[in-house]
């Protein structure tokens, strides 16, 4: 079992442009899609599609239309009851591939409805496999909250405690980083960069920094780590070695939702007992997949694309192209 946290869901709504994103114009657009979003429902989502059990735990008002977008997500849920309402996400995107996203901030969380979502979460992960916290926090509620909840469900569970992955940004994932020793994280590359407090803006390679950069990590602060770099495929760092995957050409919808997936198909290989290289291997399929699907659609094991995925072993001396 996969249980997911999802401590700020969004209602995902995904736009589809006739031509480029014009600022100060009136468009029409093409089509729009609504979905349940959040990263934890999305990774549960596809999980529970690929057939191995999931589920998602998530802070939601009963009365909120999000409930609805839920059960058509067909995750096993466990719902939080909380008196905000749901945000909205927009996802805009072009005929060039080219995706623009406004994420709205959620409603806040009150301390008796962190420390409830806290309490639910530890009680959902008795026996599961993997526990993953997903996505931003809510406001309302400190960095530490996910730091926190770790400490809480091996405090809980001691040895029978799920491996934790953590698929976070900026100032939440540096305080798991931190204090928690986390057993997967999935940084992208600007997450990676940033949470050694460095800019991915200017490097000139990008695999090496991102090794270098993980090397600082992994794996005395967290056991391994899943680096994902979009078209350029993804990097594994454990402790007993590192993997480069290249990514498939891919005709790209929407990247939106990609790097859940990836961490989604990480997971389902690693519940089957795959090698470490299969495991990065999964993960990239999953991820393209991901993104060649519109909106944050689910990708399905026939969505995954048709060839295998080339891995090799890493080390800083094969790091240049
Ligand atoms: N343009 C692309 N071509 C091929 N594969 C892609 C492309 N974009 C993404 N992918 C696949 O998806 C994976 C995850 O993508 P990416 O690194 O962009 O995740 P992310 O930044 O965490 O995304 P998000 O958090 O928005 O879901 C990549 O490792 C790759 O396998
Ligand atoms: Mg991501």
């Amino acid at each position: 079992m996969i249980v997911t946290v999802t401590a700020n869901p969004s209602t995902d709504r995904a736009i589809a442009l006739p031509g480029p994103l014009v600022a100060g114009e009136v468009q029409r657009a093409e089509s729009s899609r609504e979905d349940a979003g959040g990263k934890g429902v999305n990774v549960a989502r596809v999980v529970s599609a690929a057939g191995a059990p999931a589920r998602a735990v998530v802070p939601v008002n009963e009365h909120d239309p999000y409930r609805l977008l839920l059960d058509d997500a067909g995750v096993d849920l466990e719902v939080v009851p909380v008196a905000g309402r749901v945000r909205a996400n927009l996802t805009i995107t072009d005929p060039r591939g080219e995706t623009t996203k406004l994420n709205l901030p959620g409603a806040e969380l009150s301390p008796a409805e962190a420390r409830a979502l806290s309490d639910g979460v530890v009680a959902a992960a008795e026996g599961a496999t993997w526990l993953v916290l997903a996505g931003s926090l809510p406001p309302g509620v400190p960095d530490t909250f996910y730091a926190d909840l770790i400490t809480a469900v091996r405090a809980r569970w001691g040895a029978n405690a799920p491996r934790i992955a953590v698929d976070a940004s900026g100032s939440a994932l540096a305080a798991v980083v931190d204090s928690a020793r986390p057993d997967l994280i999935k940084p992208n590359h600007e997450e990676l960069a940033e949470l050694i407090r460095e800019d991915a803006a200017d490097d000139d390679d990008v695999i090496a920094e991102a090794a270098r950069r993980a090397a600082a990590l992994v794996p005395q602060r967290v056991a391994s780590a899943l680096v994902t770099l979009g078209a350029d495929g993804a990097l594994l760092f454990a402790a007993d070695g590192a993997w480069r995957g290249r990514a498939p050409k891919i005709q790209v919808a929407s990247t939106v939702g990609a790097g859940d997936s990836s961490l989604a198909g990480y997971l389902l290989a690693d519940l089957k007992g795959a090698s470490a290289p299969d495991r990065l291997a999964r993960s990239i399929a999953y991820g393209a997949a991901a993104a060649t699907l519109p909106g944050t659609q689910a990708p399905t094991p026939a969505d995954l694309p048709a060839g295998p995925i080339a891995v090799t072993v890493f080390s800083p001396s094969t790091a240049t192209h």
